[in-house]
């Protein structure tokens, strides 16, 4: 009998440590492996592939007994059948630090692949490959990394992005916690490909668990990814730090402002070197597409969205967890059908896709694909493709306030219209839910949100009025 039971965050928090410790005090070993991103079944206990969730620790002599009822094969449960799973491949199955599982689940092939290969040829898998940046801005990364390849200079520099500061987005956590040799593999790759013999992995503190696996997981693979070398910086938890520029500022040392673009990255990165900064899911996919081959990645996928997303889906949901499929599922289909409503049982009310910058959606707009275009020309946005749930109950005119307190509160403070705008938008909200002077005040919050999407520097100041005006725009009642 093997027990597999996730040593992820969650699973930890939800009691997964007590649960283990009760299987061993009975004598039965336990194997601590990556989740399997069912989130609302945790602690989740896996015994021979059938799975028990969510257990606690006084019921386990039940399960020992063979008293206890199971959810049967994890593999065949709805919500990971119907996943197309290429990132999350290993998720649920292989011990985090075990260099011997991941060699056995198809580790380090996508390296060896491009040492042979050459770097241009690398590059170019990738750029067949369609894959896009999934930090948010979904900029191809095989053009990025092209253009990094070409810059003089002989340093350059691997940043990977794991701030991860969007609201309900949890996969890259979940990779650094559950896959941290995918992501040293991608990174090793970037570096082949470019010329770059270092790479930084920038994580936010709030997430110790995640850096303690990844420090963990580059000392016993330094040897295998050489001369490549990488290396943690912690940052303090600002979410503009997740802005490259910003993020190459808190990497340098120095307060985490913005910088103006150009010089992009890619040319004057960190150091003033040639640097490619991509997300953690953005160079965890390359592992994969360089092994299978950039057209196989390409096969999944709508219009120019290629390749998989793993969905984090979350907020007053049924079934809250990681969720990967090809892109062009639909909205409604990942709150209703996967993620099955409500926690709460009442009706949805709307949903908040793409972190806090993303536009609240009412279920009118659940036929939308998920598709970088579809959701564009929505006033949408995928980022980094966090879906938050909301039941009837919620107030909108209070979540419009949300999303532009937010903003002034984690304003860098480099640029007019998002430091004194959002300030001055949270106290024209506070008149329209006072009732006064509403029909004006919503004119004068229109006009500042204008203003401020024009006239920001970065996404931070600019993509504020897309919840902000969404909420108006879907939900007027609420606001008058
Ligand atoms: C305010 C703000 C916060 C951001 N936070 C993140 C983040 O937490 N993680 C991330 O990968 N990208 C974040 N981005 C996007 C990055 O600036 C950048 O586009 C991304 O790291 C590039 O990698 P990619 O091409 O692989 O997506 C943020 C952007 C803005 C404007
Ligand atoms: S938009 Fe906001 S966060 Fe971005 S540079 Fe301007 S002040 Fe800084």
């Amino acid at each position: 009998m093997t027990v597999r039971i996730s040593d992820d965050a969650v699973a930890i928090a939800c009691g997964a440590d007590a649960v283990a410790a009760a299987f061993m005090a009975a004598g039965v070993a336990v194997e601590r492996v990556s989740s399997w991103g069912m989130q609302w079944l945790e602690p989740l206990v896996d015994i021979d592939g059938v799975g028990f969730g969510p257990v606690s620790a006084d019921q386990v002599a039940d399960i020992i007994n063979g008293k206890a009822s199971s959810l049967g094969r994890i593999a065949d449960h709805p919500f990971i059948a119907t996943q197309t799973r290429l990132t999350f491949a290993r998720a649920g199955k292989t011990r985090p630090l075990s260099l011997d599982d991941y060699y056995a689940t198809e580790g380090w092939l996508g390296l060896a692949k491009a040492r042979e290969m050459g770097a241009q040829a690398t590059i170019d898998t990738v750029i067949a490959s369609g894959l896009r940046g999934r930090g948010g801005a979904g900029f191809p990364a095989g053009i990025k990394w092209q253009t990094v390849a070409r810059a003089n200079g002989n340093q350059k520099y691997i940043v990977c992005n794991a701030d991860e500061g969007d609201s309900a987005t949890f996969a890259d956590r979940m990779v650094m916690e559950g896959d941290p040799f995918m992501l040293i593999e991608g990174m090793a790759i970037a570096g082949f490909a470019v010329g770059a013999n270092k790479g930084y992995v920038y994580i936010r503190s709030e997430y110790p668990h995640a850096i303690a696996k990844m420090e963990a997981a580059i000392k016993l693979s330094a040897h295998l990814v050489a001369p490549f070398v990488v290396e943690v910086r912690v940052g303090a938890g600002a979410y503009v730090c997740g802005e490259e520029t910003s993020l190459l500022n808190s990497l340098e040392g120095k307060r985490g402002e913005v910088r103006a673009k150009p010089p992009l990255p890619a040319l004057e990165g960190l150091f003033g070197k040639p640097t490619i900064v991509n997300n953690v899911l953005t160079l965890a996919a390359v592992p994969w597409i360089l092994t299978h081959g950039g057209d196989a990645y390409a096969a999944y996928g709508a219009g120019r969205s290629k390749g998989t997303m793993p969905i984090q889906i979350a907020g007053n949901v049924k079934h809250g967890g990681l969720y990967e499929v090809a892109f062009g599922i639909t909205l409604g289909e990942l709150v209703n059908d996967i993620g099955g409503g409500t926690a709460s049982g009442r009706p949805v009310r709307c949903v908040q896709v793409g972190g806090p910058l993303g536009a609240y959606l009412p279920p009118a707009q659940f036929h939308l694909p998920l598709d970088y275009e579809a959701f564009a020309a929505a006033d949408a946005l995928v980022g980094h493709a966090g879906i938050t749930v909301f039941d009837d109950t919620v107030d909108m005119a209070q979540m419009a306030r949300f999303a532009m307190e937010f903003c002034a509160i984690e304003s860098c403070g480099k640029c007019t219209p998002c430091r004194l705008g959002s300030t001055r938008g949270v106290e024209t909200i506070d008149q329209i839910i006072a009732g006064k002077n509403v029909e004006a005040n919503l004119a004068l919050l229109a006009d500042l949100s204008e203003t401020m999407k024009f006239g920001s520097l970065c996404a931070l100041g600019g993509f504020t009025p897309y919840p902000v005006m969404s909420a108006i725009k879907h939900f007027p009642e609420d606001f008058r």
